[in-house]
């Protein structure tokens, strides 16, 4: 870990790895049922078609969440209490942070923690600037690895992640319970976890949601081939591949995949890769819970649900976890 210093700045920085990448694409591919983590979705066009996702009609998500945030945000604080540290792993500096910011009582400092370092300055500069008054103490790190947290200024009655966005959904079951239990290492005994989990509904309704109309989902799923063929010097032909998105029910999960349109073959990396008629690669689960399965889910990480929101169709829930 690294400590870098300017005046308005100070960036711990674990240098999370750039090669990694290629090794984690590499072993996806070779595997009997192709697969390409989802994780890397968030190049520069990625993250700008992400947010071109959470504006369509189709997509509750984001809405849903930031109506429950805007009802019960005064709530949502007092039950995290006072002077508390805030850690934000996978922030962006969104909209539903700067409203959570607004109504904490004298919050010690905000942690943002994110694997992007451009994008993690460029979010804790500007927060510094909306907040002259908060210590912003920004931790470059990819949040799925242990880090230590950076000590506030002055100490801070407990220590808080804020984890919107239903990016849990994005982990299966066992690594789901792997990132959570990290997560209650990270919060301490006297802790806590305000987390955004997605909830079944009509099968209809989540499929619509990542099949939107004007087919921003589908560009999103298909810009992970660009930016390979960018970043791992691959010829994948976006012609040839389809955006596929379909709800499985016995899992409780959407699932996105690219199909190919014909047989082909495609080089990576120096390898060559083959890819049938219809073959499915694998790009995301989005993990729908109910509210008993997650609770059940964070017991085996340790946690207890102490609160709930929900919006009255029970579509969405931001709940606070404490340890158990
Ligand atoms: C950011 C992981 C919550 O699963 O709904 C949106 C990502 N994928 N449309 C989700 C996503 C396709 C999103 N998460």
């Amino acid at each position: 870990m690294q400590i870098s210093q300017t005046p308005s700045l100070t960036l711990h920085d674990y240098h999370p790895r750039a090669a990694d990448m290629r090794e984690e694409i590499l072993s996806g591919l070779h595997a009997t049922q192709k697969i390409l983590p989802c994780k890397y979705f968030y190049d520069m066009r990625g993250s700008q078609l992400f947010d071109a996702i959470c504006e369509q009609p189709e997509y509750y998500l984001t809405r849903i969440e930031l109506g429950i945030m805007e009802a019960r945000v005064a709530d949502m604080a007092a039950a995290l209490g006072p002077r508390i540290l805030l850690v934000e792993p996978g922030s962006g500096s969104s909209l539903k942070t700067r409203l959570l910011l607004d109504h904490l009582h004298q919050p010690r400092a905000y942690v943002p923690v994110d694997i992007s370092r451009e994008h993690l300055v460029a979010a804790a500069d500007h927060l510094n600037r909306l907040y002259p008054e908060l210590e912003v103490l920004p931790v470059c790190a990819d949040f799925s690895q242990p880090f230590a947290l950076p000590p506030p200024r002055r100490a801070a009655v407990r220590t808080v992640i804020y984890f919107p966005g239903s990016t849990i959904g994005n982990f299966e079951p066992a690594a789901a319970i792997r990132l959570l239990k990290q997560l209650r290492r990270l919060a301490g005994p006297e802790g806590g976890l305000l987390i955004g989990v997605d909830l079944r509904k009509d099968r209809n309704v989540l499929e619509r949601a990542y099949n939107d109309q004007t087919g921003v989902t589908a560009a999103f799923n298909l810009n992970l081939l660009r930016r390979l063929n960018r970043e791992l010097q691959s010829d994948f032909d976006l012609s040839r591949f389809r955006h596929l998105a379909v709800y499985n029910e016995a899992e409780g999960r959407i699932e996105m995949h690219l199909v190919s349109l014909d047989n082909q073959s495609v080089r990576i990396a120096g390898e060559s890769f083959c890819f049938r008629e219809d073959e499915c690669i694998v790009t995301e689960y989005s993990y729908k819970h109910t509210l008993s399965g997650f609770a059940a889910l964070a017991a085996k990480a340790g946690f207890a649900v102490k609160q709930v929101w929900t919006d009255d169709r029970r579509w969405f829930s931001v709940q606070y976890l404490i340890p158990n």
